[in-house]
């Protein structure tokens, strides 16, 4: 059977039951639209509804909404405006459209009467909310909605691994770039040629940092400078690619001649994909987080920059100061996937500790979950000054490996019973 026609069925069954737990008798899942800047004619890159993503694998999509009521095939009400302005793409046609009765529309004033249709809920942006606030987005929907998101369909896992290996060609091309020399702006470029992406299509902005840049945990900036081969240090690259909805989140860390910085890659690398190994069914994501604090400061231990064991440096939240950020998070229709914090169908919450404040997801891993493992390891001066004097710290190896940034290395896995399933590698 096609991974297409599960997956909906999937979405079927789930949808049903939640509708039937949050006591509705059907939904409508609005697209979204785009919406212009504040005093602008001008809007930013439209991004879907992914609960309507979740249903409807088609791009560019816009004031377009589906119905779902149990028992009946869902209808796709899609807006395909008769437009000079911008050319329209016939996507009403392909094999996802099996699936739906579709309801070709020239302009959203066709959309149906939602009234007409009693007991029903809306999930979509706030813009276009045509019933009362009681049946918009409500919780006990979303939460059931959410959590039945994090176990992924063959389909979706599918999207995801192709979206990996988009990934992986940028991240090849990206490499290349580094060795030749090129600036920030320049491996950016040929990370997006090599993907055949736009900027538009990226799941999220690209991480291109070089040298003390890596320390910057989302450094945003493209320098257009080319460094000259003796002032290269470090690389790293945290960007991923887009396939039919679905994330990639992928990065490397590179260092440009062998030393202690190289090995130190190594080291984490080899710790990553330990972690990766124990990322299983019934594994608590809380007690991994704490395995890579452990992993990190070893690591700072063996290269000196830690005098403590990595016990006392985890304990006494030294590590935090090496890793601020959390091992990782769920992926999918979204790069931080939904329900990360939540246990179960009713949304039940469960927070980071207190002292993983970052920590994206706190849940004991399930089956065919897609999660991120990226541990990283960082000289960021701003949380080192916090510390400075520290005794535990030796302040001269700080200072040898802070032009280098820092290091963080990251793959998507899919949660197994055992042998979870790297689609990074
Ligand atoms: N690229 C963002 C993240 O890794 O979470
Ligand atoms: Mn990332
Ligand atoms: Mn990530």
């Amino acid at each position: 059977m096609n991974l297409f026609k599960k997956h909906i069925e999937y979405l079927t069954q789930v949808t049903t039951e939640a509708l039937a737990h949050a006591g509705f008798d059907g939904v409508w899942i609005y697209s979204g639209h785009p919406t212009n800047n504040f005093l602008d004619d001008m809007a930013p890159p439209h991004s879907i509804n992914p609960h309507f993503k979740w249903w409807v694998p088609v791009p560019n999509v816009v004031s377009s909404v589906l119905h779902f009521k149990p028992g009946q095939k869902p209808t796709v009400y899609l807006n395909q405006p008769a437009d000079f302005w911008h050319k329209i793409i016939d996507n009403s046609q392909g094999q996802w459209a099996d699936y739906f009765d579709i309801k070709v529309i020239g302009h959203y004033a066709e959309l149906p009467d939602f009234k007409a249709e009693k007991n029903h809920a809306w999930i979509g942006s706030a813009e276009l909310q045509p019933l009362s606030d009681a049946v918009t987005n409500p919780s006990a929907l979303i939460n059931y909605l959410h959590f039945s998101r994090v176990q992924k369909t063959a389909y979706e896992i599918h999207c995801i691994g192709q979206a990996n290996a988009l990934a992986l060609k940028g991240h090849a091309a990206a490499e290349q770039a580094f060795y030749d020399g090129c600036s920030e702006f320049e491996i950016h470029l040929a990370y997006l040629k090599a993907c055949e992406h736009n900027e538009h299509q990226m799941p999220y902005g690209n991480i291109v940092a070089l040298n003390e840049n890596p320390a910057v945990l989302h450094y945003q900036y493209q320098s257009r400078e080319r460094l000259p081969g003796h002032e290269l240090k470090s690389f790293l690259i945290d960007a991923g690619a887009n396939y039919k909805g679905y994330a990639a989140d992928i990065t490397r860390t590179y260092a440009y001649a062998e030393g202690a910085f190289s090995e130190m890659v190594s080291k984490l690398d080899e710790h990553q994909q330990n972690l990766c190994k124990q990322a299983v069914v019934g594994q608590d994501y809380v007690a991994l987080h704490r395995q890579a604090h452990l992993n990190i400061a070893a690591v700072l231990h063996e290269f000196k920059v830690l005098n403590c064991s990595a016990e006392t440096a985890v304990e006494s939240g030294l590590s935090q100061t090496f890793l601020p950020h959390g091992l990782g998070h769920y992926l999918g229709l979204q790069v931080h996937d939904v329900s990360g914090h939540v246990t179960d169908h009713v949304g039940t919450v469960r927070k980071p500790p207190a002292e993983y404040p970052y920590l994206r997801l706190t849940d004991t891993l399930r089956e065919n979950a897609v999660i991120t493992i990226e541990p990283g390891l960082y000289f960021i001066p701003m949380l080192l000054q916090k510390i400075a004097g520290h005794k535990d710290v030796n302040w001269e190896k700080v200072d040898a490996f802070m032009p280098y940034g820092g290091i963080r290395i990251e793959d998507n896995v899919v949660v197994k019973k055992k042998d979870s399933i790297n689609l990074s590698r």
